[in-house]
């Protein structure tokens, strides 16, 4: 990598360190699915920590844990009962340790996510603050006599819940939820309760966590006549937060999950003199790849780009696809969430709430070029991509589960019992493994997969070595070109020196486009893909020409050579 003159090489690496998540590419998984060590048909850490090898060699450098908590389990750990333990199906805290220590021997950084905005109506500060009034506890959650309080506040879960509000019947008041209504919101008013998220935070960073994903942080203080979303005294709060995780973990890194348009998305980076969260995954771009993809036109990224702000030094942009919820339609216009359930979600079972619960291959009708394409997006648009486990070998889902349960299936590691993800009897396991024909496991999984040198897996394989010899993919600055042909979405990526000129072709046809790159007279672009030297750039406009979503990322080499 080039060092900037005037800067160590301790310094730079010093630099990296602290902002490893420019570089990292990130592996989402669900313990509960990922792989059974123990035999009782749940995954768990034991079954984790066996398959790190899997995750390291795929080319992952840092894995995001669903939450793995004491939990009921009525949002699949999303509702903590005590935010200290681990849930028993998934193993001891010894179990957890173990794992962590694995996945620091492999180079693998970890994060977990953090619940911050509610816990479940199992946790004892909500039954103490059920069963005594009086108690502090009592104080630690939202309530009310009348439950017409914070009425612009929309229904997130629209599909199972009628209000934010539900009575208890044992205190004769309303509390207030953003979720489940088994998910209690927590009071972020009362100092007490932002306390105790610094405790939480203090005890599993630690224990070697190298961050959160920081879930629902749009969420957590209410005021009435607003929508109780993004409001000052939220962001104030998570500043302050931040400023602790600075002072007293400087390498953690924290990642929010707020599902909001541009502008408000932003917000959450704070700036590079009062920063917020490190990262922030980049909801509004998401579906606007699939719309973009389906209708062979650049538009729909390149506008909501224009609507991004820019960002801070320090922040950085999450990157996705799919994830363990429905591809979320809450922050697109009515017309194109009509697009998007019409071309992706023919089936009603195939939606809830607001979005799409499918994953990524049946989404894509299995077609290997789009999805290759849609991950040149991915992995060239500006931020650190984060992957769903399973989409690398092409796993199906199941819309007869209920809620999201269909996404977040056993993983296939071979054509055995229960595609080996357990040794129990089949009609133990938490979820069935997918047997529809198209996705069975007996064909789709990890074995079958790394066998096969052009399966998608070996391709992504590939695809994530290159990437990470780029680290302008990660760091660099994005400018969009606008050749004449709005199927071809083309940019420059630039970083300390480095250029990357990177053409995408959205059309299921073969297209060709002229792209004004007259600045980069003289230079060469090179096909980083299989280090292939194209023609060099002159004054006129370079023409490319590409197969039916076809794309090419080039290295613009200058006349010396460099
Ligand atoms: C986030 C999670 C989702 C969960 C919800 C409530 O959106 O991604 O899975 O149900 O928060 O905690
Ligand atoms: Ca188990």
């Amino acid at each position: 990598m080039a060092v900037p003159s005037g800067e160590g090489t301790a310094h730079v690496l010093a630099r990296q360190m602290e902002d490893w998540y420019k570089d990292a590419i990130i592996y989402e998984v669900f313990v509960r699915s990922f792989r059974d060590g123990n035999g009782d048909g749940i995954g768990d850490f034991q079954g984790l920590t066996e398959k790190l090898d899997y995750i390291r060699e795929l080319g992952a450098t840092c894995i995001w844990l669903l939450p793995f908590y004491e939990s009921p389990l009525n949002d699949d750990g999303y509702d903590i009962a005590d935010y200290y333990k681990i849930h028993p199906d998934y193993g001891t805290m010894e179990d957890f340790e173990t794992f962590l220590q694995a996945a620091k021997l492999r180079g693998l950084r970890v994060i977990a996510d953090l619940v911050v905005n509610h816990t479940s109506s199992d946790h004892w500060w909500f039954k103490e603050a059920v069963a005594n009034p009086d108690s502090k506890y009592h104080d630690y959650f939202v309530w009310s006599e009348t439950g017409q309080e914070y009425s612009d506040a929309r229904i997130i879960f629209c599909d199972t819940e009628t209000s934010n509000w539900t009575l208890h019947p044992k205190v004769g008041k309303y509390y207030w939820h953003r979720f489940f209504s088994s998910q209690p919101d927590l009071n972020f008013d009362n100092p007490e309760v932002q306390e105790e998220m610094v405790r939480i935070i203090d005890f599993w960073l630690s224990k070697g966590l190298d961050g959160f994903r920081v879930d629902a942080v749009p969420y957590l203080f209410e005021r009435e006549n607003t929508i109780c979303e993004n409001l000052p005294e939220t962001h104030q709060y998570l500043r302050k937060l931040r400023k602790y995780v600075d002072e007293n973990h400087p390498e953690a890194m924290l990642l929010a999950e707020a599902n909001q348009w541009p502008a408000d998305v932003a917000e959450y980076f704070g700036t590079d003199d009062d920063p917020e969260f490190h990262m922030a995954f980049n909801f509004p771009l998401m579906p606007r790849m699939f719309m973009a993809i389906r209708q062979e036109n650049r538009k729909p990224i390149e506008e909501i780009v224009r609507q991004l702000p820019d960002i801070p030094f320090h922040a950085q942009w999450a990157m996705f696809l799919r994830n363990h919820d429905e591809l979320t339609l809450e922050m697109v216009t009515d017309e194109e969430r009509d697009y998007m359930y019409d071309t992706y979600a023919r089936d009603p079972r195939m939606r809830i709430n607001i979005g799409i619960r499918r994953r990524l291959f049946p989404l894509m009708d299995k077609n290997r070029r789009a999805i290759e394409l849609l991950h040149s997006l991915l992995l060239t648009l500006p931020g650190s991509p984060v992957l769903y486990y399973g989409d690398e070998i092409g796993m199906g889902d199941n819309i007869y589960l209920g809620d999201r349960s269909g996404v977040r299936t056993p993983m296939q590691w071979n054509g055995d019992r229960n595609a080996g993800f357990s040794s129990s009897d089949p009609s133990r396991l938490f979820l069935p493994a997918i047997i529809d024909p198209g996705y069975s496991f007996y064909g789709v999984n990890v074995e079958e997969a790394s066998r096969s040198e052009s399966s998608f897996l070996n391709w992504l394989k590939r695809v994530l070595t290159i990437r990470k010899q780029h680290p302008c993919f990660g760091r660099g600055t994005i400018r969009f070109l606008h050749p004449e042909n709005t199927r071809v979405i083309t940019y420059l990526r630039e970083h300390e020196g480095d250029t990357y000129f990177i053409v995408n072709n959205l059309s299921r046809f073969s297209q060709y486009v002229e792209v004004d790159l007259h600045e980069f007279n003289g230079y060469t672009p090179i096909d980083i893909f299989g280090d292939v030297e194209f023609p060099r750039i002159g004054e006129l406009p370079y023409l490319v020409t590409l197969g039916p979503h076809g794309f090419y990322w080039f290295r613009l080499r200058k006349e010396d050579g460099r």
